[in-house]
């Protein structure tokens, strides 16, 4: 046995591994028996000084004992990486059909090894290391010859541990792999609630709390994308927590496909957390020698509430998920061609918008759906990645350098990974599909998805776009895909191996955005799943930006900006100002909500038609040039979440310097004789005075957070003549103030 210590991992002589910075510690050990047992993932724990709290053996009627071992019962044992089969009953962190053609397999430590750093995943996006420290554990099964390697990455100035595994086949015929998970959590015994975030189309992220159950609650992906319905993201806290207090984990998955994320409280309230790939038909064949990799789960501790845990994976996700070259940057507004001109896309329509961009100070025109041979409508021409020149007789590069040449920056819409029946390419290539033999295949807006399981689409992708983004002409990809998965199989994959496809999809996936976007280092690239059907952090490494849903509505935005920002910094943030009656909900409300919800992004765009952009131009250039006035703030500051009733939402941002503060305050519906409502800033400087822009009024920070702030005054009625309204809400439904303080 040999003691390793570096700045951030201590191994002691008796194996107990100290994972800590400053804040947190992630600590488990070998137990004598060489199982590898979980002890702590919380506030901080120095190491060798005796740890108060720990697994405990007890006789227990009926419940088993691992190998005959007097009262150790895995049962109720914390583990790193369990297994289901010898005495553990619950959901394992590995199910493999071994080469004897059973699923009884044990992990014992083997060996371990530290590193500085942190290595990226092969094939599939992880966090950057920097300063961090990566511990890498060893087990083996001998009987099943398996080797699994779990690592982990502890970094200095992120409370954040990621996590991932390797398993390997060390023996000489083929297993299975039924369940391969990420990361497996075993938290003490206690009651804990649970937030994640749930939805649908137009109505993403929707913050849902609840008390921890006794039985398996999931999360869970089978559709091919991480999907709209989870995002692969859940809280565990200590009840009771909020916004300011408590003790929160948060899980995230670095996946963009089928994943779960479980949680299960046993019999003796053991909570285990498990992420990673969905169990659910999900197979794979692993031949000897061969190592199949999961994806990576990332792990955040908070024991002052979901607000500073936010601000973590905020930080983080800037840090060391977001592409770096953009994190920092201001992002241009822009107008997209869609609700404007749907398929009507001509040379001529884009000139005309451009035009119509300058002149509202807009600083991008982006051509939407249409521009591509053939498509004039929903059923056909996807997958025909080639400018339509009825439409573009000078081809898009012309277009680009004329939009360019008024001072705009242009951008180009794709749907890489579908195809339409009525297209040449599926003429040329019928056995590109997504697909199984013999059935009618299912259909999501007349499209399918291509196989990109198989490296010959993969290369005639990357080939199409190329040869679009290499005449340098364009600043701006939108990447759409717009339906779920169904009939998954592969014309290029033996039977035994079918139940791999959807993972294989990402993997290819992931190698063409990984191809393009290193490729064009300086290209905005914006994430888009019919909104926010595959917004996850594992997209997100490549592509700075996303289109976090199709709801354009502010009210029905509140709750997905709310929601989504539990775990994605603005930054990621994508927002339009679109059309009334919204296309989705049917719900009018004025320029001023649009822009004030809209305002809490950093990509702030337009998607109206002419005779709106003309109705509204004056308080449109208003909106263009706040966004623009505030577009570094977006990027840069910390967003909290600082009231939230249902009827009443309020939203802070700090600038990075601590300088300005913006607070969205926003009211749904309109009731007579309202209570006074106060609400409390948080994260200022307590020693400052604060001035409150529309109104010249100073407050001291200390009282701002303390003592709170009063927000305007919804008087529904407006009866008194002689009153100043300056302070009050306007009037009616759907009403939004925009506050701004400059620290004096
Ligand atoms: C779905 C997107 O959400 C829209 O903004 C637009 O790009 C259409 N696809 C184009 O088909």
């Amino acid at each position: 046995m040999t003691t390793s210590d570096n700045r951030l991992i201590h191994v002691s002589e008796d194996l107990v591994f100290n994972l800590s910075n400053q804040h947190i510690s992630y600590i488990f050990r070998v137990s004598p028996e060489g199982i590898l047992e979980h002890l702590h993932f919380g506030g901080a724990i120095a190491p060798n000084r005796g740890l108060s709290a720990g697994p405990r053996r007890v006789f227990r009627c009926t419940v088993l004992e691992f190998q005959g071992i007097k009262n150790y019962q895995l049962d109720d044992t914390p583990q790193e990486y369990p297994l289901f089969g010898t005495s553990d009953t619950r959901q394992p962190a590995l199910h493999v059909l071994n080469s004897a053609g059973n699923t009884v397999n044990t992990l014992l430590y083997k060996s371990h090894q530290i590193t500085l750093s942190k290595a990226d995943l092969p094939n599939l996006p992880s966090a950057r290391g920097g300063a961090s420290s990566t511990l890498a554990v060893t087990l083996e099964d001998a009987v099943s010859q398996l080797e699994v390697t779990l690592s982990y990455t502890i970094y200095e100035h992120h409370n954040v541990v990621t996590r991932s595994a390797n398993v390997r086949n060390v023996g000489t015929k083929a297993v299975r792999l039924d369940n391969a998970m990420s990361s497996c959590i075993d938290l003490p015994q206690g009651d804990y609630e649970l937030l994640h975030l749930r939805g649908s189309w137009s109505r993403e992220f929707e913050a849902e709390r609840m008390d921890v159950p006794q039985g398996r609650f999931v999360i869970e992906s089978a559709r091919g994308t991480s999907s709209n319905v989870h995002n692969p993201f859940m809280a565990l806290m200590s009840k009771g927590a909020g916004e300011q207090h408590g003790a929160v984990i948060g899980t995230a998955l670095m996946y963009s496909g089928n994943f779960a994320i479980t949680v299960e409280k046993n019999e003796f309230e053991s909570v285990r957390v498990t992420a990673g790939i969905n169990p659910f038909n999900f197979q794979w064949l692993l031949e000897p020698d061969e190592v199949f990799s999961t994806p990576e789960a990332v792990h955040v501790f908070s024991h002052q509430g979901l607000d500073a845990m936010s601000q973590t994976w905020h930080r983080f996700v800037n840090d060391k998920i977001s592409p770096p070259q953009f994190v920092d940057q201001a992002r241009p507004t822009y107008l997209n061609s869609w609700e404007a001109a749907y398929f009507d896309v001509t040379h001529d329509v884009v000139l005309g918008l451009a035009d119509k961009a300058k002149a509202l100070g807009v600083e991008m025109l982006v051509l939407d759906d249409g521009w591509f041979v053939g498509r004039n409508n929903d059923t056909s021409s996807l997958g025909d990645w080639v400018t339509d020149e009825t439409k573009f007789p000078q081809g898009i590069e012309e277009t680009a350098r004329q939009v360019k040449a008024k001072g705009l920056k242009f951008g180009l819409w794709f749907e890489p990974e579908m195809v339409n029946k009525e297209s040449q390419l599926y003429v040329a290539h019928p056995d590109w599909l997504i697909q199984v033999p013999d059935r009618v295949l299912s259909t999501g807006r007349n499209q399918h998805t291509l196989d990109l399981s198989r490296q010959d689409v993969v290369e005639y992708l990357f080939e199409r776009i190329d040869s679009f983004l290499s005449t340098g002409l364009i600043d701006y990809v939108k990447w759409d895909m717009n339906r779920v998965m169904s009939e998954v199989g592969s014309a290029a994959l033996s039977a035994d191996r079918q139940l791999e496809v959807p993972h294989r999809y990402m993997l290819g996936l992931y190698s063409l955005v990984e191809r393009i976007t290193s490729k064009y280092p300086n290209v905005l690239f914006e994430n888009c799943a019919s909104g926010g059907n595959r917004f996850d952090l594992g997209l997100l490494r490549f592509m700075s930006q996303g289109w976090v849903s199709d709801m354009c509505d502010p009210i029905g935005r509140l709750s997905i900006i709310g929601g989504a920002s539990h775990l994605f910094p603005l930054s990621t943030l994508a927002s339009y100002i679109g059309p009334v009656p919204n296309h989705q909900n049917g719900r009018v409300t004025s320029v001023k909500m649009r822009k004030e919800v809209g305002f809490f992004a950093s990509a702030r765009g337009l998607s109206l038609n002419e005779a709106d952009l003309d109705a509204n131009q004056d308080e449109i250039i208003d909106a263009i040039h706040l966004y623009k006035a505030t577009a570094q703030d977006m990027v840069e500051g910390s967003f909290h979440r600082i009231k939230n009733t249902g009827n009443e939402v309020c939203w802070q941002l700090n600038s990075r310097c601590g300088q300005r503060v913006y607070v969205g305050y926003y009211h749904v519906l309109s009731a007579p004789n309202q209570p006074f409502r106060r609400t409390k800033l948080v994260n200022l400087d307590a020693d400052s005075s604060y001035r409150l822009q529309c109104r010249g009024m100073d407050f001291g920070g200390d009282s701002l957070m303390t003592l709170g702030f009063d927000l305007p005054y919804i008087d529904a009625m407006r009866i008194q003549a002689d009153t100043d309204y300056s302070n009050h809400m306007d009037q009616g439904d759907f009403v939004s103030r925009l506050l701004v303080f400059e620290k004096n």
